[in-house]
């Protein structure tokens, strides 16, 4: 099952894209796939799965990305994900940090694609909801018994494909298992579309998602004539207003972009709420941070919310009296 509109989708980032932030991006564009941080299918198994997996019903279309290695806990997890109402299931084999390495998911299961065959299999019998993997075009080391790094990718997806899986992320780089931080492992691996092409053109039934490295309306639009769409992850956190442009030009150019004010007024009546309930107003405000990158009242935005959000006083009142300092400056 493959129905979900593919086009434009905001990249799962750990510590970033919470339930907060997706929200945000959200009113930011009425249709991009939005993917959850990595949650570890243990932590949904065996923690607090209600807590970790709650989400705002305007987070629509929104996929779950799970961490994890074993089919079992895996079928698990995704099946509390579907309960919950997430529109797809997304498997994590591209994150290169030691962390996610040592719970033996993550990019080092590129190296395992039986492995994670057997994930997707477990995942797809638990679920209705489409399943889809992110990985990188890459290993770094490669495992002893391969020889051609082209071959290796196409082996992967080919694998892993068989098991009925027909949608693939490629974060076209190669991901460095050892000596790299994972932010290194974002910037020093050259970005390879031409491999991501590559693959598109050899797997023309299959659905691609090209990600890495997408800043600009430009580039994007000149991806999408190989891709299926585009997934975003740095650049739509800092600089959150490019999904709005992208989605009116990409998407549907009859959508009335709304402008910088109106995305907070929006964002305003749910931070109220979700104080209500006791979130923190800091885990909400600091989302907002981009949304002047690159105007020249940028400054005294960032600037005025990191202050103010600190304050012990401050409620969602401040969001709108940021709006005033920006207009002012
Ligand atoms: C802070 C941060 C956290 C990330 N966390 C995840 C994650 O949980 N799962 C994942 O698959 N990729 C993660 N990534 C990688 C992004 O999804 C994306 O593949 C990468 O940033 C390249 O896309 P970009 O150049 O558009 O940022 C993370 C990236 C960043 C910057």
């Amino acid at each position: 099952m493959n129905k979900l509109d593919r086009r434009l989708c905001a990249a799962p980032m750990m510590d970033y894209t919470d339930r907060h932030c997706r929200f945000f991006l959200r009113l930011l564009s009425p249709s991009a796939l939005l993917y959850t941080e990595m949650i570890t299918a243990p932590a949904i198994v065996r923690g607090n799965a209600e807590r970790l997996l709650a989400f705002d019903p305007a987070e629509h279309p929104v996929a779950l990305q799970l961490g994890g290695s074993d089919p079992r806990e895996l079928a698990i997890a995704a099946r509390r994900g579907e309960e919950c109402g997430y529109d797809e299931i997304n498997l994590n084999c591209g994150c290169p940090s030691d962390r996610v390495q040592s719970g033996r998911f993550g990019a080092c299961l590129m190296a395992e694609p039986q492995l994670v065959a057997d994930c997707v299999t477990a995942m797809r019998e638990a679920v209705k909801v489409p399943v889809t993997v992110k990985c990188r075009i890459g290993i770094d080391p490669m495992p002893p018994n391969c020889v051609d790094e082209y071959e290796f990718l196409t082996g992967f997806v080919s694998k892993v494909a068989a098991t009925g899986c027909d949608v693939f992320v490629i974060h076209a780089r190669r991901a460095v298992l050892k000596g790299l931080s994972p932010k290194e492992n974002r910037e020093i691996p050259p970005l390879r579309y031409d491999v991501a092409r590559r693959l598109r053109a050899d797997f023309p039934h299959l659905t691609f998602v090209l990600n890495g490295g997408l800043r600009s309306a430009e580039v994007v639009r000149d991806q999408l004539e190989f891709f299926d769409g585009v997934m975003i992850g740095r650049e739509a956190y800092q600089n959150p207003y490019l999904l709005a442009l992208l989605h009116q030009s990409l998407v549907d150019p009859d959508w009335l972009l709304p402008s910088r004010e109106q995305i907070i007024e929006r964002y305003v009546p749910y931070v109220r709420e979700r104080l209500a309930e006791g979130h923190r107003l800091r885990t909400m405000v600091r989302h907002v941070q981009g949304l002047y990158a690159g105007l020249p009242n940028v400054r005294s935005w960032r600037r005025f919310l990191s202050e103010q959000a600190a304050q012990p006083a401050a409620n969602a009142d401040l969001l709108m009296e940021a709006l005033r300092i920006v207009r002012a400056a």
